[in-house]
């Protein structure tokens, strides 16, 4: 079989796939979360088509899955309302409560959700193509985030439950929440990366709208209830539609006081500037990145050739943290290259639910002709396509190309490709990688590959100021979720991980009185008598 009659293969008929892996029939969503209550939306709705197209008696069809509402401005407005007066400047029940109060919520939650799985792992899979065991791995790690930030949050509350006294000063500083956080997460992981601003945000105190990302939107449904049930009033609400349309009256509205945002740093920039007082609004965002890899001569190319796979083509390279242009020593390029395409004919690409499968198709049917758009533009700028049917396409589907020699006149030696097209850059001198991680607009990460121990650590000195993570002889990536993830540039504002995450939500907060015995007293007192949540020396067993 050709590459062409291989991809036609991939397709299913409806009957055909597992039944353990269905979605049933296409789900129309009426609902969305406002102040408490699953309100009905009888306007229009936007209907939701998978990535992953089925045999039918008239051809091949990307399969409806259901649809969703499309609320305008005064819908969004409403939740906005109810999100400023669960919060109440600071009075409302959720940022009053007590932090260990918080965390059963949250943990009521969690188990609501775990009950839920089958059903969002399923529709994660049918609305952005992520294979069947990333889509299982997406949702673990955010049922493992959720509880890692609920220990991360024990410690900090631990940390916090005592007095300072300095210079004469008695004092207590805990983290207090900073308001109406709006939180919004990309569609290469709708669920853990909305969740990994969500909770932290509501774990500190502060109130949420969030917006489900453009693609990934349906898999929120049976979490809605989840949401009502765990939380009060007005503490979760959830907005649907068009960005520019629900999104703008909530930030021209001036009431929203952080910005949680994965995505471009175009549509970010759009966002934030509609606020009208910038300084009260924090904004706490994960954007794009263009991270190389490095090959050194001294490289190992069998690890090289490994990790390539993995960061380039995991989830079909639509990861912020992919390897996006590789710089490979002149002395190794040709080697690299063959092993590299031998590997990437090896992987296999097909449905989501299939066991072994690598490549999958694409969730926004535009990226299938950008790439086809970025690969020949490099042909016409003299690379070549080196892997066999390399950038073939079928429906949503793009079979991997990997483009060499790539130069600087070709677009995707800089724009950032977001899907499964691999440059190579040859080079003879190490100048050449660092002047283009100095020059670039991201800063991100990056990897170095080579065994040369003093070449190894010349380039990390070098990068450090430059990326945030430099990764030696292994892919970039974001985890452990322990680690600080952030990046310099066009790349990031505000860093995230388990513990940082819970900073970036809150601000500190200090209660401070001078050491006389009377001012004592009071604070004896109001201890002692648990008259204030902030003022506590309670220690969270
Ligand atoms: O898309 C950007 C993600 O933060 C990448 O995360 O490295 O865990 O795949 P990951």
């Amino acid at each position: 079989m050709n590459m062409d009659e291989q991809l036609a293969a991939m397709i299913y008929r409806e009957e055909d796939i597992p039944e353990s892996y269905q979605v049933g029939p296409p789900v129309v969503q009426h609902e969305y979360l406002v102040g408490g209550h699953l309100r009905e939306w009888h306007g229009p709705l936007q209907e939701v088509y998978s990535p992953v197209f089925v045999n039918t008696e008239s051809g091949s069809t990307a399969r409806l899955l259901g649809s969703y509402p499309l609320l305008t401005g005064n819908e969004a407005l409403a939740a906005l309302d109810e999100a400023v007066s669960a919060y109440d400047n600071g009075t409302g029940p959720w940022p009053g409560m007590t932090v260990e109060d918080r965390i059963r919520c949250v943990e009521e939650f969690a188990q609501m959700m775990l009950a839920e799985k089958t059903a969002v792992v399923n529709m994660l899979m049918w609305e952005i193509g992520k294979c069947y065991r990333d889509a299982q791995l997406e949702f673990d790690r955010t049922v493992e985030y959720i509880r890692d930030t609920i220990d991360a949050l024990k410690d900090l509350d631990r940390a916090s439950a005592r007095f300072s006294i300095e210079k004469g000063i008695i004092g207590q500083i805990r983290r207090a929440p900073l308001g109406v956080v709006l939180c919004m997460g990309p569609y290469n992981y709708p669920l853990n990366e909305t969740f990994i601003t969500l909770i932290p945000a509501l774990l500190m105190g502060n109130t949420v709208i969030f917006k489900p990302p453009r693609l990934g939107v349906l898999l929120y449904r049976p979490l809605l209830k989840a949401f009502r049930d765990a939380f009060p009033r007005g503490v979760v609400n959830t907005v649907y539609g068009d960005g520019q349309t629900v999104i703008s009256p909530l930030m021209t509205s001036g009431n929203i006081d952080a910005l949680a945002f994965i995505g471009s740093s175009k549509v970010s920039n759009h966002i934030r500037r509609q606020h009208p007082k910038l300084n009260r609004l924090r904004c706490i965002l994960g954007l794009e990145a263009k991270n190389p890899g490095i090959v050194t001569a001294s490289a190992d190319l069998h690890t090289v050739v490994r990790e390539s796979i993995l960061g380039t083509l995991s989830y079909n390279g639509q990861r912020c943290t992919a390897l996006k242009i590789l710089f490979v020593h002149s002395s190794l390029y040709d080697q690299f290259l063959e092993r590299f395409a031998d590997a990437v004919a090896r992987l296999h690409n097909g449905m989501p639910w299939e066991p072994d499968v690598f490549l999958t198709p694409l969730p926004d049917p535009a990226n299938v002709a950008y790439l086809s758009e970025l690969v020949n533009d490099a042909k016409r700028h003299g690379a070549q396509v080196v892997n066999d049917a390399g950038g073939s396409t079928h429906h949503t589907f793009f079979y991997p190309a990997i483009l060499a020699p790539v130069t600087p006149d070709m677009r995707v030696y800089n724009e950032e490709q977001f899907g499964p097209v691999i440059p190579i850059v040859p080079y003879d001198d190490l100048r050449t990688p660092l002047e283009y991680v100095a020059g670039s607009p991201y800063g991100q990460q990056v990897s170095v590959f080579g065994q040369d121990v003093d070449e190894i650590a010349h380039l990390v000195d070098s990068l450090v100021n430059q990326v945030c993570r430099v990764n030696i002889n292994s892919q970039c990536q974001r985890g452990p979720d322990t680690f600080p993830f952030t990046g310099r540039k066009d790349s990031a504002e505000g860093t995230l991980s388990v513990s940082d995450a819970l900073r970036v939500f809150s601000i500190r907060t200090v209660v401070a009185t001078k050491d006389f015995e009377s001012n004592k007293e009071i604070l004896r007192q109001i201890v002692q008598e648990r008259k204030s949540a902030f003022l506590s020396t309670d220690f969270i067993l």
